[in-house]
């Protein structure tokens, strides 16, 4: 399963690369308005951190628009991800730019039968947004297990990237079920280190190690 992290803070992403645990980026408007920096500074700036793909999402409806702003995200570095929403514009905007040789990512994806369009479309990336179905009641897990299980029907390529991630449960689960990518919020990506067993047992290790006097120098 390859980690992205699902921020546009980047002291986070930075903290989170150092360790070796990132596979890329995803941001939103969302994410780049909470960061409250220029789009196109901060996008540079993250695709100048981690090797991986960088989601930047447009955010034009029709297709001539998203088409435009797509060059001009395409044009910040080669591993941007261009975004789209998951709408009727958005996948033939998926399409024509995966057939330029564009790695595409479409987002707000809340079924099976959008998930489905978007792998006919040609999508590198599709985001089910588990959290914001767990939100109205439904089960988010129920919609990676049906991507999966279409995708595999038919050897679709189109990796799933489970997203609106809020819990280590939802990646654990994910993992499970057998999702290509996950994109974690920075908190929960910490979180997923740990387990009071670990603390529990670390502790008592260095306790007994600190009885022996001993230390370990050459
Ligand atoms: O990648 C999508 C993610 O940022 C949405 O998360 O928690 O706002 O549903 P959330």
């Amino acid at each position: 399963m390859k980690f992205f992290v699902d921020t546009a803070d980047v002291a986070e992403i930075r903290e989170l690369n150092d360790l070796g645990l990132v596979d890329g980026v995803t941001t939103n408007p969302s994410l780049i308005a909470k960061s409250g920096r220029d789009i196109m500074e901060v996008t540079k700036e993250i695709c100048g951190i981690v090797e991986g793909p960088v989601s930047a999402e447009v955010t034009a409806t029709d297709f001539d628009g998203m088409m435009k702003e797509a060059a001009i995200l395409a044009a910040i570095a080669d591993n941007i991800c261009i975004k789209l929403p998951l709408t009727l514009p958005g996948l033939k905007a998926c399409k024509a730019l995966t057939s330029a040789g564009h790695q595409t990512n479409v987002t707000l994806c809340f079924s099976s039968a959008q998930a489905l369009l978007a792998a006919k479309a040609g999508a590198t990336y599709i985001s089910p947004f588990i959290g914001r179905l767990d939100d109205i009641g439904m089960d988010g897990m129920d919609l990676i297990r049906e991507i999966r299980a279409i995708y595999d029907n038919y050897g679709f390529e189109t990796q799933i990237l489970a997203a609106s991630i809020r819990s280590i449960n939802h990646v654990q689960q994910a993992a499970i079920i057998g999702a290509d990518v996950a994109t974690i919020p920075p908190a929960t990506m910490k979180g997923l280190v740990k387990h009071p067993l670990t603390d529990k047992g670390l502790d008592a290790f260095l306790a007994d190690w600190a009885k022996t006097g001993q230390k370990i120098v050459k």
